[in-house]
């Protein structure tokens, strides 16, 4: 499928979405989010891609909802065409989803990597959300999602003052798994998403929406989750497979059954 905003390929078992608006910084408008969620969708229901990588350009991941498309818009047309609704479809992906951030991450683009199941950045990379100074607030995930990454006074900062955190301040508190010259972080990036796409399928998925569940639920309804989950692999074929090849001494073979 061809995209007007969004660029896309495969390398090894990893599926790589560019934002691809270089003009505007990769300004966040409804059509590429659309794009986004589309591609990522395509790439989730491929059984040749284990993992996926959402980049940037080394400038920019994204600065942020599209301005130019919000500005003129009232309340109710906000409330009607409910724009975020749609960026909820990038954090329901079964999959994996790293979050490839050199240069500007800022307001919906800092939103966008932490609904990203880990972020890779560059050396470069600042991390903020900035809507304070438009007269609004994030709207897609932030007030929500950075306190959970790196707690409530540090995310107070960065929301109600704009505090922006370099790459190595956003990897000091938590927001960032790893940090890497401008030249490798993309390479590195998909090197990790390589690494997870080869690793046991379904347990990777059930991994990844245990972890998850730890956002909804309380801790009692969290581990049982958990349990029914761990209980639930060992009907698969790899749990055999697994357990067999570390007794045996040998590498596993995973078939995702
Ligand atoms: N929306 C639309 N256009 C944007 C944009 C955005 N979020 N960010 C940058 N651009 C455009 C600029 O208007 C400019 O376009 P022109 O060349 O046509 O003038 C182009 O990208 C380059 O930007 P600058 O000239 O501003 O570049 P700079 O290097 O001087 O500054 C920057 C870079 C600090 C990131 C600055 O562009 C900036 O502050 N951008 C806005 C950041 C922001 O406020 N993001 C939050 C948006 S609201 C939101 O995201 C809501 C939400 O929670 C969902």
């Amino acid at each position: 499928m061809s995209y007007e905003y969004i660029l896309t390929e495969v390398h090894d078992r990893a599926g790589l979405i560019r934002l691809n608006r270089p003009r505007v910084l990769n300004a966040l408008n409804v059509a590429l989010m659309n794009e986004l969620a589309d591609a990522l969708a395509a790439f989730d229901a491929d059984e040749a891609v284990g993992a996926m990588v959402i980049t940037g350009n080394n400038r920019a991941f994204a600065a942020g909802a599209d301005i130019e498309e919000m500005a003129p818009r009232s309340a109710v047309e906000m409330l009607t065409a409910d724009m975020i609704s749609g960026w909820d479809r990038i954090a329901q992906m079964r999959k994996p989803v790293i979050a490839a951030v050199s240069g500007y991450a800022l307001g919906g683009g800092c939103e966008l990597a932490m609904m990203c199941d880990m972020i890779v950045a560059s050396e470069t990379a600042v991390f903020g959300q900035p809507e304070i100074n438009l007269g609004i607030i994030p709207g897609a995930g932030g007030t929500q999602r950075l306190i959970r990454a790196v707690g409530k006074a540090l995310a107070m900062e960065i929301i109600l003052n704009d505090r922006r955190l370099s790459a190595d301040e956003a990897y000091q508190f938590g927001l960032v798994n790893r940090v890497y010259p401008v030249d490798s972080y993309l390479d590195e990036a998909l090197r990790l998403a390589n690494e997870i796409a080869a690793r046991a399928p379904i347990a990777v998925r059930l991994a990844k929406e245990s972890v998850n569940k730890a956002y909804e639920m309380t801790l009692s309804e969290g581990l049982a989750f958990e349990r029914r989950n761990f209980y639930f692999l060992f009907s698969t074929e790899d749990q055999k497979e697994g357990m067999d090849a570390f007794l045996k001494r040998r590498d596993p073979q995973w078939k995702g059954r």
